[in-house]
């Protein structure tokens, strides 16, 4: 399929720089097209670990990386990032949009700044500016990357900034210097995708964060500042709706979230601890202990309906093993009416009761276990997790087409 688009279907942290990965093997290019450094992607393959929080993290698999002008670019990562990539021998031919927004130290202390305000009701950010860079460029005060290959337009653009916000601004000296660094990668990123796609090379548009962090169609105000949803890979990059082949829709075998807001389907007490350990699921960027919930299908079926989601990936199934019941919220009781989907509505989510069915869990496997099944595919995976897979389709009506049942490469069962 040449154009893929790669769509987080949950509160994000789905593990989708490992199906990037996956899918990125036979890629030409990966782009990143919304958001910034908030992300973290990791790729653990060929005996490396290596963590993306700008760079798409498919580029590990030898894709040609593009960042889009819909995102927001921390440009210390960038140039860290490509720096690891290269010393490893990728990376190349990477090239980044003149249009891509800058994150500017100013956003940073305004992301604090703001939460701050909010007191009681902080969405929880990462704090890497990402509100406040897309809120500049909404205005259309913000700083692009073409800004910083010249030196007296940024003068003017940054004394707006001041005097907008009344705080002190990035020393344009240091900005230029960024410039200069980052010029030979600098493109019409737009341009380049589309060239590709009409000579039939495969493109992957890796997403960041989920669906529910859509900032028009996640849980506002308890979102991210971007889209999110696969069609905003046509808006951050400039390629047509009808240019998209393929919307691959990841989800993790439960559900996490970080950061506050509401989360119908969240377990506290053992249990959740059990999950949150056993998952790692503690933030790539902020190390923020993660919120663990059973899956929530009402949720994943709006997620899956908005971006016309082809089939879906699972991941880490493995954090499940060894629980004897396993639970999954398949329909919502809303004041005695029943409902199958559910748009992601804070007043409506806050009175849902979810409705649940229960499945019999596996046994606790060890990772050669699982390197095994991945050997042998989708029969040897234990009857028990192969009906909760099932049931995932059964309920979403969408084919998981691969399941991933640990953080390396390697370790997933294809369908
Ligand atoms: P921001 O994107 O830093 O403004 O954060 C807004 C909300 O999105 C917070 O709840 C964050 O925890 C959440 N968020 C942002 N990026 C990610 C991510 O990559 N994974 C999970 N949550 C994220």
């Amino acid at each position: 399929m040449p154009a893929t688009v790669i769509t987080g279907l949950q509160w994000g942290d789905e593990g989708k720089g490992k199906i990037s990965y996956l899918l990125c093997r036979d890629a030409d290019c990966v782009v990143r097209f919304q958001g910034g450094a908030n992300a973290g992607h990791t790729v653990i393959a060929s005996g490396r670990k290596l963590k993306f929080n700008m760079l798409p993290a498919g580029s590990a698999a030898g894709a040609t990386p593009c960042i889009a002008s819909g995102t927001v670019v921390d440009l210390e990562e960038v140039f860290e990032e490509l720096e690891l990539l290269k010393s490893i021998g990728l990376g190349s031919g990477f090239m980044i949009s003149r249009a891509a927004s800058i994150v500017l130290p100013i956003h940073k202390k305004l992301d604090a700044m703001v939460e701050e305000i909010r007191g009681g009701r902080a969405v929880g950010t990462t704090m890497r500016g990402i509100g406040p860079t897309y809120s500049d460029k909404a205005l259309r005060t913000g700083i692009k990357i073409e800004d910083i290959l010249d030196k007296d337009s940024l003068v003017d653009k940054l004394e707006v900034l001041r005097k907008l916000h009344g705080l002190e601004v990035e020393n344009p000296g240091k900005l230029i210097e960024y410039g200069e660094k980052i010029r030979p990668y600098v493109g019409d990123v737009e341009l380049f995708v589309n060239d590709l796609l009409d000579e039939g090379r495969k493109v992957v548009f890796e997403g960041a964060q989920g669906t529910l962090l859509d900032i028009d169609h996640g849980t506002y105000p308890y979102v991210t500042s971007s889209n999110t949803i696969a069609g905003a890979a046509c808006t951050g990059c400039g390629v047509g709706p009808t240019r998209i082949n393929e919307v691959v829709g990841v989800m993790k075998a439960y559900s996490t979230r970080v950061g506050a807001g509401v989360f119908p389907t969240e377990l506290s007490g053992e249990l959740g601890d059990r999950i949150r350990e056993v998952g790692q699921e503690f933030g790539t960027t902020t190390g923020r202990p993660r919120r663990v919930g059973w899956l929530d299908i009402p949720l994943l079926r709006y997620a899956i309906r908005i971006s016309n989601v082809t089939w879906i990936a699972v991941t880490k199934l493995d954090v499940l093993s060894g629980l004897e019941k396993i639970k999954i919220c398949v329909k919502y009781d809303l004041d005695g009416r029943i409902l199958e989907i559910a748009p992601p509505s804070v007043r409506l989510l806050q009175r849902v009761k979810p409705i649940y069915i229960e499945l019999e869990g596996w046994g606790e496997m060890t990772e050669d276990d699982w390197r095994r099944i991945s050997e042998r595919g989708w029969d040897a995976l234990p009857e028990e997790a192969k009906t909760y897979i099932e049931a995932i389709e059964r309920h979403t009506g969408s084919p998981v087409k691969l399941v991933s049942v640990g953080a390396e490469a390697g370790l997933e069962v294809v369908r």
